[in-house]
């Protein structure tokens, strides 16, 4: 299972909205054939480990990360194919999350006398597809929160520069993690400040996918010549505004290729909760959140940020007017902080990572 484990997650960055998934067939104590889920829309991890088979699997065990799949989606059920090529057992890593479909596969494995036997790996194949399970229980995506903060909790400079913050390694992570989920969220006043262009750039010759980024923008701020605006087939961008936004602005951002989406309002800006609902019903699954300050707040308070990536930088630079992480009015006692648990800590060279899941 740790094997079928490892080669699900080389579908990284790839299948999204579905779930990492791999597949081990063992013959005689011996592994016959691995697979994994690699592309969305392509063959599942099963029938990838089918395909590359290099002898007879019938009478074999399949290891497999993921409940095998009974219904007819993008591609045939998997649970028929493992009864066509005549597999004994299966062992399955996590049953599917799905309340509609979960136990269906294994039912129909063992209607057709296969043994099957589950919950091996759970925990951590439930941590590797949190994104998958978090989406497809509430349709709305998965959300991790991304700072770079100095030791004395500052994100820029009081004169605004941020060029950086984090050192060139815990970049680098960050670019991972870009290319990972799916979106990238920023707010229009980081475009405004930055014109950043929010692409995926890993290091060596890994390629990469760019996220759809997402600019939270109530009344249509954003300047036409935005780097993000103008990257043509590169990468796309969706703008988030209110109906209040002007429709002739509204027009020339999509005149450049780009999408406007018109969310409702509250407060006068975008209401997060109802944008979340939207991009969810676009198929994204999980979003990148890289703030700014106001924005990060306001995610926190609409209680849809579901993890926090907090890199901390051996640098000191003081200035009431240097803005920190997370902004907005702020609460007003500490027994109301957002609080987060499972911690992990990490160091990347001089950089401090903590990273946790918000509790709410
Ligand atoms: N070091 C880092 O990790 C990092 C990361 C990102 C940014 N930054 C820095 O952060 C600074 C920008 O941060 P910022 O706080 O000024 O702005 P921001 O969070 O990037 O953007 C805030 C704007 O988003 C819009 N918005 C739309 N809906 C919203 C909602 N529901 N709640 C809150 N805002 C909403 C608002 O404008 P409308 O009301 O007009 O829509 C608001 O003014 C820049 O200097 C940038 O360099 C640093």
């Amino acid at each position: 299972m740790q094997l079928a484990y490892n080669l699900a997650k080389k579908g990284c960055g790839g299948v999204n909205p579905n779930p990492l998934v791999g597949a081990v067939i063992v013959k005689d104590n011996k592994v016959i054939s691995e697979g994994y889920h690699e592309i969305y829309g392509g063959p599942h991890a099963e029938v990838n480990a089918f395909r590359s088979a290099k002898e007879p699997v019938e009478g074999a065990t399949m290891y497999v990360t993921l409940e095998p799949c009974s219904h007819y989606g993008k591609t045939p059920p998997c649970a028929q194919a493992i009864v066509d090529n005549k597999i004994a057992r299966v062992v399955i890593g996590m049953l599917d999350p799905n309340p509609l479909v979960s136990g269906r596969g294994v039912k129909l494995l063992q209607e057709h006398g296969i043994e099957v036997e589950s919950d091996f790996l759970s925990a951590e194949l439930a941590q590797m597809n949190r994104v998958f399970l978090k989406f497809i229980q509430t349709k709305t995506p998965y959300m991790v929160m991304k700072t770079a903060m100095t030791l004395d909790g500052k994100i820029a400079s009081y004169t605004g520069d941020s060029r950086w913050v984090s050192n060139e390694l815990s970049r680098a992570k960050v670019h991972e993690l870009r290319n990972e989920l799916i979106a990238i969220m920023v707010g229009v006043d980081t475009v405004i400040a930055d014109n950043p262009i929010l692409t995926t750039r890993l290091t060596g010759d890994k390629k990469g996918r760019n996220p759809i980024r997402i600019v939270v923008d109530s009344k249509a701020r954003i300047p036409l010549d935005s780097k993000i605006l103008n990257t043509g087939t590169k990468a796309k961008t969706i703008v988030a505004v209110t109906p209040d936004a002007d429709q002739s602005k509204i027009n020339e951002i999509k005149a450049l290729g780009n999408e406007v989406v018109i969310v409702g309002e509250k407060n006068g800006r975008v209401d997060l909760n109802l944008l979340v609902q939207a991009l969810g019903e676009k198929g994204i699954d999980g979003i990148l959140l890289e703030g700014g300050a106001t924005l990060n707040y306001a995610a926190l308070e609409s209680q849809v940020v579901d993890e926090v990536h907090a890199y901390i930088a051996p640098k000191i630079i003081g200035g009431y007017e240097a803005k920190t992480p997370v902004g907005g009015k702020g609460i007003e006692k500490m027994k109301d902080a957002v609080n987060l648990q499972n911690i992990h800590f990490e160091n990347i060279a001089d950089d401090i990572l903590v990273i946790g899941e918000v509790v709410y």
